[in-house]
């Protein structure tokens, strides 16, 4: 019987596993197709500056936390693996478009400042500066030297590399129960019937988290999906690069980020939908994200469209994760990382490990039980 099963291979399943084998921990992960759906759609950003939110100061400080970790999670990843983690240190540029973007974006500075993060304002000419390639209209910035951004499917591809070196047992199943004895999980039953004793569970199931039969559904974590859709384009030789930085831009009162890879890849994201499990791209979906990313990047024209495709955010009602003790014993919810999974991932992997380990979730972890939300 492994010592711990992880229900889920995304990002924060296969980082946790590993971070779990590395300690010494044996592990198994149950996924059927582990990366491949939330992780291998996101755009990856870094961003615990330029997506702060007004009253989430709680999560500013996991976020902090997470970003300041990436660097050394990725050395470690490479040394490993011999392969790249996809960690891009760029620093970032908002932009606004119109006069009332411009005063969005200058509040929104204003708070970043005050709560102590680094920002320097730019004027239109300055932010040209930095990015050559912006139109003309871009009426002024913000740089964010902090926030930076990750090839989430490089980062997928050498996690699963080093989950396998680290000894980790991957069971390409999907687990529809946690089994249980009166108030403790015991093990997990799979798609093929199959059942797995475990000593404990980290259940990182993304947004099919509240899905897990089994949990009494007063324990389940209020995990909603929340649609985004996300571009691929490639850059031409000729145009490269076409941006430098991570670019968030307001155009016209719309919000839309472009991230660029150094492989000439530029990921343009993300619509934001309630519409349950629905991963179709919509054309309207697309239509948007074109409109915004050629307002502010007109060579976007120019572009091949390589990929449009939707995932799934994993939500919570106050947009932070769900992790640690879930009410019953021996299992642990690492879930609920709604717009900041990429981000959150060596934080998460390391809270987790160090739950499963001590039995004690560290401090940092506190504001994010479950109980929260009156379980
Ligand atoms: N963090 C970007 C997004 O969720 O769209």
């Amino acid at each position: 019987m492994p010592d711990v099963v992880v229900v889920g291979g995304g990002l924060i399943g296969l980082a946790t596993a590993w971070r779990l084998a590395v300690a010494g921990v044996e592990v198994t992960i149950c996924d059927p197709t582990p990366g491949a759906q939330t992780s291998n759609v996101a755009a990856g950003m870094l961003a615990p500056v330029t997506e702060v939110e007004f009253g989430e100061d709680d999560l500013l400080a996991l976020n902090l936390a997470s970003v300041n970790a990436w660097p050394a999670f990725a050395a470690e990843l490479e040394e490993l693996t011999g392969q790249p983690a996809g960690l891009h240190r760029t620093g970032t540029l908002s932009v606004a478009y119109d006069a009332d973007d411009m005063a969005l974006l200058r509040r929104v500075a204003d708070y970043q400042r005050r709560l102590g993060l680094e920002v320097e304002d730019l004027s239109g000419r300055d932010a040209r500066k930095r990015e050559p390639m912006l139109a003309t209209g871009v009426s002024g910035g913000v740089w964010v030297p902090g926030d930076h951004s990750v090839d989430n499917r490089q980062a997928v591809a050498t996690l699963l590399r080093a989950v396998e070196l680290s000894g980790v047992e991957l069971i390409r199943q999907r687990v529809t129960r946690i089994i249980t004895s009166g108030t403790t999980a015991t093990g997990v039953q799979l798609d093929n019937g199959e059942t797995i004793d475990a000593g404990q569970i980290v259940a990182a199931a993304g947004p099919w988290s509240a899905q897990l039969d089994g949990v009494p559904q007063e324990l389940r974590p209020p995990v909603r999906p929340v649609k985004g859709e996300v571009l691929r384009l490639r850059v031409p030789e000729a145009y490269r690069p076409a941006l430098q930085h991570t670019v968030r831009a307001t155009a016209r009162g719309f919000s839309v980020y472009l991230v660029p890879r150094p492989g000439g890849e530029l990921v343009v994201g993300a619509t934001s939908t309630e519409l349950g499990y629905d991963t179709r791209v919509l054309a309207g979906g697309v239509f948007n994200l074109l409109r915004d990313a050629r307002t502010v990047l007109p060579i976007t024209d120019e572009l091949e469209l390589v990929e449009a495709i939707a995932g799934l955010r994993p939500a919570t009602p106050d947009n932070a994760p769900v992790l640690g003790p879930s009410g019953l014993d021996r299992l642990l919810w690492a879930t609920g990382h709604y717009r900041n999974g990429v981000l959150l991932t060596p934080v998460t992997a390391q809270i987790l490990a160090d739950t499963v380990r001590t039995g004690n979730l560290p401090e940092l972890a506190k504001p994010f039980l479950v109980s929260r939300f009156g379980h």
